[in-house]
């Protein structure tokens, strides 16, 4: 049978999904819709060779209180399959019909209330990621800091209810107080997205400035949605661009992201006109505090969420 050869690592009782399509493709294997009993669940196939990624994701996943939080993806279990050179790593986890945030602004454009609720609640979930949550309940025990790594707009999926899901914790970090935090190199996650620090080639970063690089990242996906909302003012709704894509087209080099990002403090362009819609100038300001080069300077995930609750509260009170 399928499940011959099969570990189910957490929990034992379920059976192995049925896949059914490829939804995804990344760097670490594919994402297939697949049907587990009377639901739809996502399976992440990796490739042997990222058998460290399957291992850290799984590590993440049991950190205590991120079972559960709406804006975190839902993990269901993880198993590696088969012997040898043939094994396949697999991890369940929730399914989200619409994908990820990439994917869905490549053919839809998005309301303004829409954008907001959509960007406070991806502030919610890494507000809540990179929280250090001490015992404060019995039974519930401490919740360290953990930073993405790999924060882009490929990695947030939307829910039904049009809220963000942060995904892939296969290169994301916990901060243990007292603990090393091991061999936490340079140059990882995705060039595109990477803070002028990282594309610096500086190491040994503390916990703050793994969270300040990830706020970077949070920046350049804001630009992205406010680039596909249909309520800001310029004129028509632009296509679809991966941030930089205009500058530096769909491939750009390690030499080409430090010349434009360093060299040239380039970030992608804001167009003055969507600063006379208030509420999107706010938001504009938010997102270039985001992008500083002054790591220092860049706002905490929880400051953003507080800052866009209330133009939400604005605009639909
Ligand atoms: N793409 C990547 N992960 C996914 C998931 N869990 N659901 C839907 N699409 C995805």
């Amino acid at each position: 049978t399928s499940t011959q050869n099969t570990q189910l690592l957490i929990p034992p009782e379920i059976n192995l999904p049925q896949l059914i399509d490829i939804k995804a493709r990344g760097r670490f294997g594919c994402v297939w819709k697949a049907q587990l009993h009377d639901r739809f669940v996502a399976v992440k196939v990796f490739f042997l060779q990222d058998k460290q990624s399957w291992l850290n994701e799984q590590e993440v996943f049991n950190t205590e209180l991120v079972h559960y939080h709406p804006h975190i993806l839902n993990f269901i279990a993880a198993a590696s399959r088969g012997v040898g050179v043939e094994t396949e790593l697999w991890l369940i986890t929730e399914f989200h019909e619409y994908g990820s945030l990439a994917d869905y602004l490549k053919t839809h454009t998005m309301s303004l209330p829409v954008a907001l609720k959509f960007m406070e609640t991806m502030a919610t979930g890494l507000s809540f990621l990179h929280e250090d949550i001490p015992h404060k309940q019995p039974h519930k025990g401490h919740k360290p800091a953990i930073a993405h790594r790999d924060f882009k707009s490929k990695n947030v999926l939307i829910s039904n209810d049009m809220t963000a899901v942060i995904a892939d914790f296969g290169l994301a970090v916990k901060f243990i107080p007292g603990e090393c935090t091991g061999e936490s190199h340079g140059q990882v996650g995705t060039r595109r997205y990477m803070a002028p620090e990282i594309l610096e080639g500086a190491i040994n970063f503390q916990r703050d400035a793994f969270l300040r690089i990830d706020m970077y990242a949070f920046a350049l996906v804001m630009w992205e949605i406010i680039t596909r909302c249909s309520d800001v003012p310029g004129g028509s709704t632009p296509t679809y661009m991966m941030p930089y894509e205009l500058e530096l087209g769909q491939h750009p080099t390690l030499d080409e992201m430090q010349a434009c990002v360093i060299d040239q403090k380039t970030r992608p362009v804001v167009n003055d006109l969507w600063r006379q819609d208030e509420v999107v100038g706010i938001l504009c300001e938010t997102m270039e505090e985001c992008w500083d080069h002054d790591a220092e300077a860049r706002l905490s995930a929880g400051c953003v969420e507080e800052r866009i609750n209330h133009l939400h509260r604005r605009i639909q009170p």
